[in-house]
């Protein structure tokens, strides 16, 4: 499965492709089952995207009583940590939406990293029903590294098939993130990749045209199912890209 590539001229752009995307993929899901579940990305890059989606003209679009909040990733951390990608999202967004606290499915990081990642995945699947096991968008960034969520290069959780949730070390500093797997990824219905900046220009352009060849970085392990994964970059990350101008 091909990625698909849009690259915005300006950021303002990009953070209103990010928005429309989410709304238009909100909308759609709530119409047709009454519910709209999104994954949250962690890191720095998905924050004013958070912030604009929790402006009154774009917040007021959709109903947050049918919108279901989950995480691609947390540290292990507690969830005011300033490392906390919950703390990041709740102070961008969640603070400033009318989403009932229930539709916040906030990752634990608080507990030891097994119990962590046991509890979010049980609390993942009583959320699903029968008709409905898988999510329906995911944001995800990129690191240098090539990894996305917390799944980093050369770390078990690369490995993991028969789970939604694990714990997985950071390779640099050996700190424990629960992160989502590959089959909880790929599964998800719109799968949106959110990458800015110069520093990751080199990394993308590899993952976007070279995503069946070596090096294997674990974002080019991002499928998806049942559609293609869509790399939303601004001009500075799409400029290693050939044929962009
Ligand atoms: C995290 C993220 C991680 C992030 C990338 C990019 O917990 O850090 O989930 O996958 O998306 O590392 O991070 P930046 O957006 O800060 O560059």
């Amino acid at each position: 499965m091909t990625n698909k590539l849009i690259v915005a001229p300006t950021m303002k752009a990009w953070v209103e492709q990010a928005v429309d995307h989410i709304v238009g993929q909100a909308k759609r899901a709530i119409q047709s089952k009454g519910r709209f579940s999104l994954v949250l990305s962690g890191g720095s890059t998905p924050k004013p995207v958070y912030q604009r989606l929790a402006e009154q003209d774009v917040s007021q679009q959709v109903n947050w009583g049918n919108i279901f909040l989950f995480w691609g990733d947390e540290r292990g951390v507690p969830p005011n940590h300033p490392e906390s990608n919950y703390r990041m999202a709740k102070e961008s967004l969640l603070d400033h939406v009318p989403i009932p606290a229930d539709n916040i499915f906030r990752i634990r990081g608080e507990l030891p990293p097994a119990q962590a990642a046991e509890d979010y995945e049980s609390r993942i699947k009583t959320f699903f029903t029968a008709n409905e096991k898988r999510f329906d968008c995911i944001l995800l960034g990129l690191g240098e590294d090539g990894h996305t969520a917390s799944l980093f290069p050369g770390t078990p959780g690369l490995t993991v098939a028969d789970r939604w949730v694990v714990e997985n070390p950071h390779p640099a500093t050996g700190s424990w993130r629960i992160t989502l797997t590959y089959p909880a990824i790929n599964a998800t219905r719109s799968l949106l990749f959110l990458v800015t900046g110069e520093n990751k220009a080199a990394i993308a352009a590899d993952c976007i045209q070279n995503p069946n060849s070596p090096p294997d970085y674990p974002a080019k392990k991002i499928t998806g199912s049942e559609t293609r994964p869509i790399w939303l970059l601004d001009q500075t990350a799409a400029s290693h890209i050939i044929g962009v101008n």
